[in-house]
């Protein structure tokens, strides 16, 4: 199979002719992200899975919409994209030419029972179907999978298992139509993460995508209207855009309240790991210190799984490719990571007040002593 030579510059820039759906803008940045995936990891050399994660709300199914959005344009792909987290036929797909989508909704109802769940354990019968209807041969041919543990919970496939089976089943798909055949797995679920990169070298590599750099929050909270000073917001979102919409239109940039809540999505996570574990508040003082001293330390301790769970850390070591830059920042470290830089203050505030019910203005007043914001 030939590498193919695609016009980057065209690709690039059909990228931000998305408009992202909620909120009714072009999409932001990623181009890095783009070039990375597609020039580099799938450049049509050799059928591999590839699975993505990144914070919860950080961009993946908008990333892999947009980039759905501009590979339709070239010539050399052929790329499908499934959110397994929708519940209606019409929005499961986003192949952008209509004749593909009600190809693929009859595929669904026809071959899958309706269910589309059923997708990526009956992948081979997917290919079969759509490669019947569309010429994929000499092609690069992804079928991105949005929210794939919805599909091995639901079925109760391990990863391991469904890992195996798909590590074979690329080579298949890709000399049977003699085209180069990407599965790309999103999730963000760090326990399934974790399972995933057990599974590298299994014909799978592992990525991560990370929230937006400073110059696209600056963007976003511009085309947003935002009162608020970026610095401010960086500080507090690190430029996770799910977080910065929930700022605007569930808190009307009103910082307080977001803060309290967020402070009370900390401490239930912290309650229920005193809870399970039976150690005092002082002990998880303790480790709230260690953790916040140097992030890295974090993994060594058993609160670990329960800050993975719950979204608000997760692992960003060596073991992931990053298709963003990640800079480094008091919440980040080589290979542990909170999602939101809020976070790693509230726990910063825990630590100087000495008290887990610590105030939203507790925690501002940590950043105003740290940061030279406000
Ligand atoms: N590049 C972007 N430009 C503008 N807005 C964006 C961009 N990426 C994401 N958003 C906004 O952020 C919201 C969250 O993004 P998205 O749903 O893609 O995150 P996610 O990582 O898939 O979340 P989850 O972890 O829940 O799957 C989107 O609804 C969208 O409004
Ligand atoms: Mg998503």
């Amino acid at each position: 199979m030939s590498v193919v030579n695609v016009n980057w510059c065209e690709t690039l820039s059909r990228l931000h002719e998305y408009v992202v759906p909620d909120l009714g803008v072009k999409f932001i940045d990623r181009e890095l992200e783009f070039e990375k995936l597609i020039k580099h990891y799938c450049r049509g050399d050799a059928p591999w899975i590839h699975v993505i994660t990144g914070p919860w709300g950080c961009g993946k199914t908008q990333f892999a919409r947009a980039m759905t959005y501009a590979l339709q344009f070239s010539s050399d792909y052929v790329v499908f994209y499934v959110n397994l987290s929708e519940e209606e036929l019409d929005r499961v797909f986003y192949p952008t030419k209509p004749e593909l989508q009600d190809l693929v909704i009859k595929l669904v109802i026809e071959v899958l029972g309706g269910t589309v769940l059923k997708l990526p354990t009956n992948l081979y019968r997917f290919v079969k179907y759509v490669v019947e209807r569309l010429r994929v041969r000499g092609k690069i041919f992804l079928v991105i999978i949005d929210e794939i543990t919805r599909s091995l919970d639901q079925y109760r496939v391990s990863i391991r298992d469904y890992v195996a089976s798909l590590s074979l089943k690329i080579y298949d798909i890709s000399n049977e139509y003699s085209c180069t055949f990407y599965p790309i797995l999103l999730t963000s679920d760090q326990t399934a993460t974790e399972l995933f990169i057990r599974e590298r070298g299994k014909n799978l590599s592992t990525h991560l995508l990370w929230n937006l750099p400073k110059e696209a929050l600056t963007e976003l909270l511009q085309l947003l209207n935002s009162p608020l000073d970026t610095a401010v917001v960086w500080y507090i979102t690190g430029g996770n855009p799910r977080e910065v919409l929930l700022l605007m239109r569930e808190y009307r940039w009103e910082l307080i309240p977001y803060i309290d809540a967020r402070v009370r999505d900390v401490v239930s996570v912290i309650a229920e790991y005193i809870r399970d574990v039976g150690i005092s508040i002082d002990e998880v003082i303790h480790q709230c210190r260690v953790a916040v001293e140097n992030p890295d330390y974090l993994s060594y301790q058993r609160f670990w799984n329960y800050l993975l769970r719950y979204n608000v850390a997760m692992y960003v070591d060596a073991r992931l490719h990053r298709l963003s830059t990640i800079d480094r920042c008091e919440w980040i470290g080589e290979d542990c990571a909170f999602q939101l830089p809020i976070y790693y203050w509230i726990l910063r505030a825990i630590v100087d007040r000495r008290r887990l019910r610590v105030t939203a203005r507790d925690v501002l007043e940590v950043l105003r002593s740290r940061t030279n914001i406000f």
